[in-house]
């Protein structure tokens, strides 16, 4: 009997929230019986259609845009990811506020969406704001965002803005999801 293949689990992002995010997913699949692989995003990031039947990608906003290997790894996988369950999940601090959670409201995902023809299944995460944790330029840069978007701007300030029963909920969706055609539970 083959082994089971597992969803493919990448996440990009800095300073640990997407990584963060993404093994909250992956706890939730495992626990919906889903076996699960656990990836960094970087140029070399591919699935493996032998050993892999569906992908989650959680990637956050730096300075408007998301890492280049996600759209690498979009455009080049496309074939395989539409056909197969995927979830694009973007981690961001625009997202903090509720009514930005959806593509049509959230311009970066929108575009990200739009732009590299995203199938799957879309969520759009707040993460984190760790003014300690960053240089001047960035902090000055986090600052004026936030200036502009009625958000703290005192540098001793962290808070996590993520709602962790939306990721939850999510990952269910997620795995709520039909098996590929051919997979059996086994995952053949
Ligand atoms: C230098 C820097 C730039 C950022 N730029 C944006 C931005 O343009 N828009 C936004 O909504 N969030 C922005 N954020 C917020 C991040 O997306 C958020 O902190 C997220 O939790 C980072 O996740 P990560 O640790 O996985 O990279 C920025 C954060 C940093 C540190």
């Amino acid at each position: 009997m083959s082994p089971e293949k597992s969803i493919l689990i990448v996440h990009g992002g800095r300073f640990g929230q997407s990584e963060k995010i993404a093994r909250a997913i992956q706890t939730t699949l495992e626990q919906a019986g889903r076996a699960t692989e656990l990836v960094p995003l970087t140029s070399e990031t591919a699935p493996d259609p032998d050993r892999h039947q569906g992908l989650v990608l959680v990637t956050s906003v730096r300075y408007g845009h998301f890492d280049r290997n996600a759209y690498r790894l979009v455009t080049h996988w496309r074939p395989w990811l539409v056909s197969v369950p995927c979830q694009l999940v973007t981690v961001s601090l625009t997202a903090r506020k509720p009514e930005k959670r959806t593509v049509d409201n959230h311009v970066y995902t929108r575009k990200f969406v739009e732009k590299s023809d995203w199938p799957g299944l879309v969520e759009i995460v707040a993460g984190v704001l760790e003014y300690p944790n960053y240089n001047v330029l960035d902090r000055s840069a986090i600052q004026l965002i936030m200036r502009m978007t009625d958000g703290p701007t005192d540098k001793t300030v962290s808070i996590e803005y993520t709602d962790w029963d939306q990721v939850r909920r999510a990952a269910e969706r997620f795995a709520a999801l039909p098996p590929p055609a051919g997979a059996d539970a086994a995952g053949a």
